[in-house]
C-alpha cells in the first residue's frame, strides 16, 4: 500500500513526461508558486511550476537559479501568454533548460510554442474545449490541462466533470491530458486517472502548505473558509467586461460590485468616456494578489481560492499532503478494483 502501486500505474504516463515520481502538478500561483514552494513539491515528488506572473525576465532568471539551488529534480515555469515580454521570458527558460513551460491565459501567440520547444523544452497548454485542445495539440503542444471553473484564479465557464466527460473519452487515450479545479482530495485523483487522465494539477490544496511563503493570515483565511466562501468575480454592466475570477469573498470583492455601478452610472452620466470606465474597471485588482499574499491584506486583497478551499484546514509540509493525497488515491482504487 505504502508503495501506492495503482496509483504509480495509472500516473506512469504522466509521470514519465513530466520527469517527476507523481504525475500531481501544483499548479503555478502567482507570489505563492516562488521557490520555496516550486521546489518542496519537487522534492517532494511532484511537479512544481514557477508562477511568473508580471515577472521581468530578470526575475524570472533569479527565481529558476534560486529553485534549483533548492532542488535537484525536475520543476516546470508558467508563463502569461500576453506578457509583453514572452519571448525573452521564453529565451531565460532556455537558458536555464527548464524542461517544460506552461503556457497559461489565452491561445499561445504565434511562434510561441515553436520557441519553447527550440529550446528544448516540452509545451503544456490549457484547453478550455474539445475544440482548442485538438488544436492546441495539433499545433505543438505537448500535453494539455483541462480546468474547470471549481479552481482558484481565473476561470472558464465549465465545470472540471463536464470538461472531464466531454474531453477525456476524445483525447486520454492517446494524447497526455491533466485535470485541474476543484480537486481537494485523493479519491477524485483516483476517478480522473480512471477516466484516462495522465494526472493531476491541484492549487489550493497546496497554497497554504508549511513551505508557502503565503502571510499566515492568509493561510488562516484559507483554513476557516467552506467551499461557498470561493466565490467568482461578479460582472454588473455588459459595457464593462470583467474576467472571472474565483476568490474568497471579503470587502474587496464587495467594493469591486460598487465600483462597476458606480462607474456604469458615470457612463450614463456621460461624465466619463468608455476607455476610461473599462481601464477603471481593469485597475480596481492591480496589485491585489500581492496584497493578500504577501502583506496579509485579507479584507482588501485578491484570496484568489477554488472550491476545494473548503478541504484545506491547517498548515502541513507538502510531503503530509502528497501522503495523505496518495493514500486516499490508492485507497479508493483499491476498493474500487475489489469491488
Ligand atoms: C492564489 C492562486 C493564484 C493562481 N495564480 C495562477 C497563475 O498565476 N497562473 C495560472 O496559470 N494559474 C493560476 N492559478 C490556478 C492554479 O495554477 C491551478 O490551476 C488551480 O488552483 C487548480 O485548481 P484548484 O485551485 O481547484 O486546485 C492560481 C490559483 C490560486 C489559488
Amino acid at each position: 500500500m505504502s508503495d501506492y502501486l495503482k496509483t504509480r500505474a495509472l500516473m506512469a504516463r504522466g509521470s514519465e513526461f513530466l520527469g517527476s515520481e507523481w504525475a500531481i502538478l501544483c499548479g503555478a500561483m502567482s507570489w505563492v508558486s516562488e521557490r520555496n514552494l516550486v521546489s518542496a513539491i519537487s522534492n517532494a515528488g511532484g511537479f512544481g511550476v514557477i508562477a511568473c506572473g508580471a515577472m521581468t525576465p530578470d526575475l524570472l532568471d533569479a527565481e529558476i537559479t534560486g529553485t534549483k539551488a533548492l532542488t535537484g529534480k525536475p520543476f516546470g515555469v508558467n508563463l502569461i501568454t500576453m506578457h509583453p515580454q514572452l519571448f525573452d521570458l521564453i529565451e531565460i527558460c532556455g537558458k536555464h533548460k527548464v524542461g517544460h513551460v506552461v503556457l497559461a491565459g489565452g491561445i499561445p501567440p504565434k511562434g510561441s510554442v515553436e520557441a519553447i520547444k527550440k529550446s528544448g523544452a516540452k509545451v503544456i497548454c490549457f484547453a478550455p474545449t474539445l475544440a482548442l485542445g485538438k488544436k492546441l495539440l495539433r499545433s505543438g503542444a505537448d500535453a494539455l490541462v483541462i480546468e474547470g471553473m471549481e479552481a482558484g484564479g481565473h476561470i472558464g465557464p465549465v465545470s472540471t466533470s463536464v470538461l472531464a466527460q466531454e474531453i477525456l473519452p476524445e483525447l486520454a487515450a492517446d494524447k497526455l491530458v491533466f485535470v485541474a479545479g476543484g480537486i481537494g482530495n485523493g479519491a477524485m485523483i483516483a476517478a480522473y486517472l480512471e477516466m484516462g487522465a495522465c494526472g493531476v494539477q491541484l492549487g489550493t490544496r497546496f497554497a497554504c502548505a508549511s513551505e508557502s511563503i503565503a502571510h499566515p493570515d492568509f493561510k488562516k483565511a484559507f483554513f476557516r473558509a467552506s467551499a461557498r466562501d470561493a466565490v467568482t468575480s461578479v460582472q454588473v454592466d455588459a459595457r464593462l467586461p470583467v474576467i472571472p475570477v474565483r476568490a474568497l469573498k471579503n470587502k474587496g470583492t464587495d467594493e469591486f460590485t460598487a465600483k462597476q455601478i458606480e462607474v456604469a452610472r458615470l457612463l450614463d452620466a456621460g461624465k466619463i468616456e468608455m476607455g476610461e470606465a473599462q481601464l477603471q474597471i481593469e485597475h480596481f485588482w492591480a496589485g491585489a494578489l500581492r496584497r493578500a499574499v504577501i502583506d496579509g491584506d485579507v479584507e482588501n486583497g485578491s484570496m484568489m481560492a477554488g472550491q476545494s478551499v473548503g478541504m484545506v484546514s491547517a498548515e502541513e509540509p507538502v510531503a503530509e499532503i502528497f501522503a495523505t493525497l496518495l493514500g486516499e488515491c490508492e485507497a479508493a482504487l483499491a476498493q474500487r478494483r475489489a469491488a
